[in-house]
This record gives structure tokens, sequence and C-alpha cells, in this order.
């Protein structure tokens, strides 16, 4: 994959490869149910989205210190541009991280840092997206962002992530209000396991700019007129849905169909770590399994470009 792409849909502490969990959890003290590799390596099987997370939140206690948020977000840089990757916008679980303790200056101040030497060294432009968990009180997500904006550190926009079904964007509102008002960017993961109702909330109450995952929309009609006549930006992660169980196999996944339906899609990894592969692997697997044109390659990568938070004029100078 040559063309130039941005990824904007990737969660940090989804690109921590095993074998740095288990170094990590050495190097920090941490003990953790799976003490071998093949033992870890044996949790990889995942029934739905819940399955996934449950190990997802587990592995990232190895996560302690600022050198460590440093170190794997640089080693995900190193990684990106290898896959084509030329802007990134990275997501990370502030609550994950400061209900173990951990402080955000800790967090943030680690990767900042290494987004800005990924910069130098790989000439990967960045974004920061906190995303807050939908499983926890959306009271909890007001008050970190309070407190993100109040203490200055930087981000660039909010997301909304984790366990979906049961917990409707709707819940949110308030906490993407005060985002707006404050000038954050604001996105939602939806239509990856819930309804399409989810995204119709994510859109009209919390009026995000972009969709992560919404796969589900296929089953709204009026909602897929909508979404193309928006261009509303649809973050769809082939491999995550496949191992995640969204769909069965890379061959039924609906990503030509959104192509030739219109759809804004552009192909991201999500959690490479944990779902066989980065950009560049995601690219390779629909390729082979749903063979693209030419004209469908450079539309993906396109789209992913003009889809993302890239101020002028650097953002044409990667179309
Ligand atoms: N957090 C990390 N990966 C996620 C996904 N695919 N869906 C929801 N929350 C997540
Ligand atoms: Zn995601």
């Amino acid at each position: 994959m040559k063309l130039p792409v941005a990824e904007l849909h990737i969660h940090l502490e989804g690109t921590l490869e095993p074998e740095a969990i288990l170094r990590l959890a050495k190097q920090n003290g941490v003990t953790l149910p799976w003490p071998s590799l093949e033992q870890l390596r044996d949790q990889y099987d995942f029934s739905n989205l819940q399955s996934f997370l449950d190990l997802f939140y587990t592995n990232l206690a190895v996560l302690r210190t600022r050198a460590d948020f440093h170190e794997i977000t640089l080693a995900y840089l190193r990684r990106a541009e290898a896959s084509g990757v030329r802007h990134v916008e990275l997501f990370f679980d502030p609550q994950a991280h400061l209900e173990r303790g951990i402080g955000l200056g800790e967090v943030i101040g680690g990767i900042r840092e290494a987004l800005r030497e990924g910069e130098e060294r790989f000439g990967i432009t960045h974004k920061l997206i906190a995303c807050f968990w939908r499983h926890a009180p959306a009271a909890s997500a007001m008050e970190i962002l309070r407190t993100l904006l109040a203490e200055g550190h930087q981000i660039d926009g909010i997301g909304l992530d984790s366990s979906e079904l049961g917990y409707p964007p709707a819940l949110f509102r308030a906490v993407f209000d005060y985002a707006r008002d404050h000038g954050l960017h604001v996105v939602a993961h939806a239509g990856e396991e819930g309804p399409p109702e989810y995204i119709v909330q994510a859109l009209d109450l919390l009026k995000v700019e972009r969709i992560d995952h919404g796969i589900r929309c296929l089953e709204d009609e009026g909602l897929v007129r909508r979404l193309v006549s928006e261009r509303m930006p649809l973050t769809v992660c082939p491999l995550s849905n496949v191992r995640l169980r969204t769909v069965d196999t890379l061959a039924d996944h609906p990503l030509k169909e959104m192509l030739v339906r219109g759809l804004n899609v552009s192909i991201h990894s999500d959690d490479p770590a944990y779902f066989g592969g980065y950009l560049d692997a995601n690219f390779e697997a629909v390729d082979r399994e749903l063979g693209l044109t030419n004209a469908e390659r450079a539309t993906l990568a396109r789209n992913s470009i003009e889809s993302s938070f890239l101020e002028e004029p650097a953002k044409s100078r990667l179309c």
C-alpha cells in the first residue's frame, strides 16, 4: 500500500503487542493472569466486543509511567510509517488510566512527547483524541473533560468508546455539547454492535464529525441516504469487525457495498495488536477478499485524508 493514508481510528492501548505486555509487566512488577506468551496469546479468541474489552482492559494494567506511554506511542508510529500512514488521529482512554491512579499528565505528557518526536523522525502529523467510556457514567466523562480543559492538557478532540449495547449516545449529550463549545473535535463509536438508531443519535444529539465503525447503517435505508448526502465519514475497521464477529468473514464484509453506495468510508485498524494487523494488513486483507479496484483503493486513501482534522494546507498536500 503506497498511497498516503491517514489513520483515524486507532486506540493507543490497542497497539500493545503481547511481547510488550509481558516485558512491561515484568519491568513494572505487574502480575497478569497469563504469565507466558503462549498463555496470553490463547486469550485472543473473541466472541464479541465485550470479550475483547475484558482482555484489553486487563492488559493495560502494565502501563504505569510516562516513559511507558512514550515508548508504546513511538513504537506505534514506527510501525505506522511502514504501512504508509502520513497522519494519525490517536485515541486513548483517560478513564482506563485514571482509575488505576495514573495521572493525566503522565499519560498525555508521554504520548504528546512521542507524537512530536514521531513527526520529526517519521514525518507523521497527528491529533490526539480522548475517548470516554460509554459504560461509565456521563458524569465521570464530564468531570474528566473539565479537568483536561482546566489543566490545559493538549487534546484535539473527544470520542466515545467501550461497550456499546445498552449505552446509547444520548447519555453523553451534555459532554459533547461542552466539548464542542470549547472548540474540540467530536467523534463517536456507533453502529459497531449497536443499532442504526445509535448512529442517528450520535449525529443528531452529539453532532459528531465522524462515526467510528458505523457498519450497521446499512440496516436503515434512510440513514444511508442521509450519511451519503452529508458525506459523513465512517471509519471502518475490517479486521476488527471479523475478530469481534460483527461480520462472519472478510468475504462478507460490507465495505465494498458501502463504497458502491457512495458512503464516505475509509479503512482503519482499531486495535491492531489484537486483531491481526495494522493499516497495511487491513488494506491487504480487504484487497485479497473483496478485490478492490485501483479507483476504490485511491478513494479509500483520499477519504481518510479528507475526513481527517488536519488543517489546510497540510491536508491538501497529502491528497
Ligand atoms: N475500545 C478499543 N477498541 C474498541 C472498539 N472496537 N469498540 C469500542 N471500544 C473500543
Ligand atoms: Zn475503536
